[in-house]
């Protein structure tokens, strides 16, 4: 049996990878489960793994973490064939790190480490033997409809446009933590959620493709494609367009990573012709000013690792009440605006500085 270690189990994906291994019993063994703070669900899930082998007092083998610290994740990491990352922001990276420094095969929902570090964990995976996956439906529809002898011209990542969508810059000036949470299409964690409601989840995930395929930035799109059933398009040299489309269900991007290459049969009832409708409409980027900042700076090697770090610290301080929705494009601004120059990082090493030198800086501004 395969066996899996699962980072940032009692997260949205985290609990929607468990749900899956219910679906095919007997094909992974759960080695290790870990969380940031919720110790509860931790011990339940570890306790309620589905073909898990317990202890005669009822407790489970599979091993736990709360916020792992560098070694933990090693430790775990080296246990394992599978690693899923499914813990947000910055912090993923540690874990994509591991993993690709031990060259495991890498399911990657956090598409933070893949955006702004992609390049360099391509380089090590090519020298470890790692495999890196993307479980994010964008960069895995893209996966899926590249093939070998395809010609491709440009790729389109759909966008649902979030609760925002349509919405003018005087309408997001009063919007709500409450209102920037609810997702009209997908039911995610509080951190991509309001990354797709800024539309700065849009811009990670070109970044995400453009490191884990090659593409070219200028020839990835972005589309406003409210219902969410295409989750991405593949122009071909031919004139041709093909598109991804499933239901809006992360169970069947988790459960294809899995099994690559063979699939199995999909064990989840598919709704076909559920709706009869598809809309595809341009994105405003002079309101959703993070395609406005994609296309003036999107050749800026430091732009994704700038706007990465000023958006998780906007993240937390819009979700504590800190600062207003538009306040996280206003925030990120100074960032870009103080960063932007500097000598890009050449090394996976120098990457980190600049990183922690940004969310120090910026960090040290938000001390009372
Ligand atoms: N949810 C989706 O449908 C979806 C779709 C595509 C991509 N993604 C990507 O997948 C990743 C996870 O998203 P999610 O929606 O599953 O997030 P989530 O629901 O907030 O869950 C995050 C998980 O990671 C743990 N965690 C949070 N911060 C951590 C930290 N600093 N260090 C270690 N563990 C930490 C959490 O533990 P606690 O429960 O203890 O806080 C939880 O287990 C993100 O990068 C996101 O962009 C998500």
């Amino acid at each position: 049996m395969k066996t899996l270690a699962l980072f940032g189990s009692t997260g949205s994906i985290g609990k929607q990878t468990l749900e899956v291994l219910r679906a095919f019993p007997g094909e992974f063994e759960v080695v290790g489960l870990t969380a940031l703070k919720n110790t509860d669900l931790l011990t339940e899930q570890a306790k309620s793994l589905p073909g898990q082998s317990l202890h005669p007092q009822g407790t489970s083998h599979v091993q736990t973490f709360l916020a792992p610290t560098s070694a933990q994740t090693a430790a775990l990491v080296a246990q394992a064939d599978f690693i899923i990352n499914a813990v947000p922001g910055f912090d993923g990276l540690a874990v994509s790190l591991a993993a690709v420094r031990a060259g495991k095969i890498l399911l990657s929902a956090n598409k933070e480490s893949l955006a702004i570090a992609g390049k360099f964990l391509r380089e090590l995976a090519a020298k470890t033997g790692a495999q890196i996956r993307p479980l994010d439906s964008e960069a895995s529809a893209i996966w899926q409809l590249l093939t070998e002898h395809e010609q491709i011209s440009s790729v389109t990542l759909t966008c649902s446009g979030g609760p925002f969508r349509g919405f003018t810059r005087e309408q997001l000036a009063n919007v709500t933590v409450e209102q920037a949470l609810a997702h009209p299409t997908w039911k995610m964690g509080p951190k991509v959620s309001i990354d797709s409601a800024t539309l700065i989840n849009k811009v990670l995930e070109v970044y995400e493709v453009h490191n884990l395929f090659d593409i070219p930035l200028h020839d990835i799109h972005v589309t406003i494609h409210p219902q969410s059933m295409v989750h991405s398009m593949v122009h071909t040299k031919t004139g041709a367009t093909k598109m991804h489309i499933t239901q809006n269900d992360m169970r069947l991007f988790i459960s294809y990573a899995l099994h690559y290459p063979e699939q199995p049969e999909c064990p989840w009832p598919i709704e076909r012709a559920r709706r009869s409708e598809m809309d595809f409409t341009q994105p405003d980027p002079e309101t959703f000013r993070s395609l406005h900042w994609l296309k003036l700076h999107g050749g800026n090697p430091n732009f994704p690792i700038i706007l990465n770090a000023m958006n998780d610290l906007a993240v937390a301080r819009f979700l504590r009440g800190e600062l207003s929705f538009l306040g996280i494009y206003d925030f990120i601004e100074e960032g870009l605006e103080r960063y932007l120059w500097r000598k890009p990082p050449a090394t996976l090493d120098e990457l980190l500085v600049l990183h922690d030198e940004i969310t120090e800086a910026f960090s040290k501004i938000l001390q009372p």
